[in-house]
């Protein structure tokens, strides 16, 4: 089925998640939104955040996506089960993935959770977590600081690894590392690209868990049961949407994407007329 999937996030964050889904599924069409006028969604609350994911499904739906992904935990978080009650196409999360991803790699059921105010502050994780695994202890710490950091070292080259940031993980994490816990869902987008630095604080016994090869294989399977994988022959199309400033999008997105973005278009979703607001 060639309709795309379509992917939102509040900014670029969510294109590690499309990196795993090109990875994992090379011929499918894709739509990224990065909603970069209301970047970010971490501090902001609950009940705003959720009305932001019913308007960018409604517009992703306008553009024929066959499968929507929240690449985004706050966003998850605030409207996942929500949206999935209200729309009819199929709605995949980062949370759960991240979960399952966790479960299993625990062994010694301390389960560490790193993320956004709004994404800790929902308890989205540790509920998931425990769905799957009553006798898990999930210690969870936010990391207000990290978005910032990754996103503002991304286009200068920095190296993560120095002091001041390094000194700024340990802060946020020792809590947890004296918790004793063995694995660590880094719970937001943009987190993946602070593994190395995180890996180095946190220990070589700890398993740092990312959401996204998790997400990217439940997307494959839901369309694989759902007879909807994309089969060629031609080239996939790959689309990017932003809500401000598609010059920086662009220039920020290439880094997080691993590849070179070179077109994006800008949606007003005020003016956009398709838009509808539930
Ligand atoms: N994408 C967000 C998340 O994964 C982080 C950036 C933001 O706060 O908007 O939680």
């Amino acid at each position: 089925m060639d309709n795309p999937i379509g992917v939102f996030d509040s900014g670029v964050g969510g294109l590690t998640v499309v990196n795993e889904l090109i990875r994992q599924l090379p011929l499918e069409n894709i739509v990224y939104f990065g909603d970069t006028a209301r970047v970010p969604y971490g501090p902001r609350s609950q009940s705003e955040v959720k009305d932001f994911v019913f308007e960018i499904i409604s517009f992703l739906i306008s553009r024929q996506v066959k499968l929507v992904v929240i690449a985004c935990n706050t966003a998850t978080a605030a409207g996942l089960a929500q949206a999935q009650a209200h729309f009819d196409v199929p709605i995949v999360g980062v949370i759960e993935p991240g979960a399952r991803g966790a479960v299993q790699a625990t062994k010694n059921r301390r389960i560490g959770v790193i993320g956004t105010a709004g994404t800790i502050n929902s308890a989205a994780y540790t509920q998931a977590i425990r769905a799957l695994d009553a006798g898990v202890t999930v210690y969870s710490a936010t990391c207000p600081k990290f978005v910032e950091v990754v996103e503002k070292g991304m286009i200068s080259d920095a190296n993560f690894l120095r002091p001041k940031t390094y000194n700024l993980a340990k802060t946020y994490l020792t809590p947890l590392l004296r918790a004793g816990i063995d694995s660590m869902i880094l719970g937001c987008t943009h987190y993946p690209l602070l593994k190395d630095l995180l890996g180095k604080v946190a220990g070589g016994e700890v398993a740092l868990i990312s959401s996204a090869e998790e997400t990217a294989m439940e997307v494959k399977a839901i369309l694989e049961r759902r007879g909807q994988l994309r089969e060629g022959p031609d080239l996939p199309i790959h689309r990017f949407v932003a809500t401000l400033e598609t010059d920086q999008f662009a220039a920020l997105g290439s880094r997080f994407l691993g590849r070179k973005i070179t077109e994006v278009e800008f949606i007003d979703l005020k003016a956009d007329t398709s838009v509808e607001i539930s």
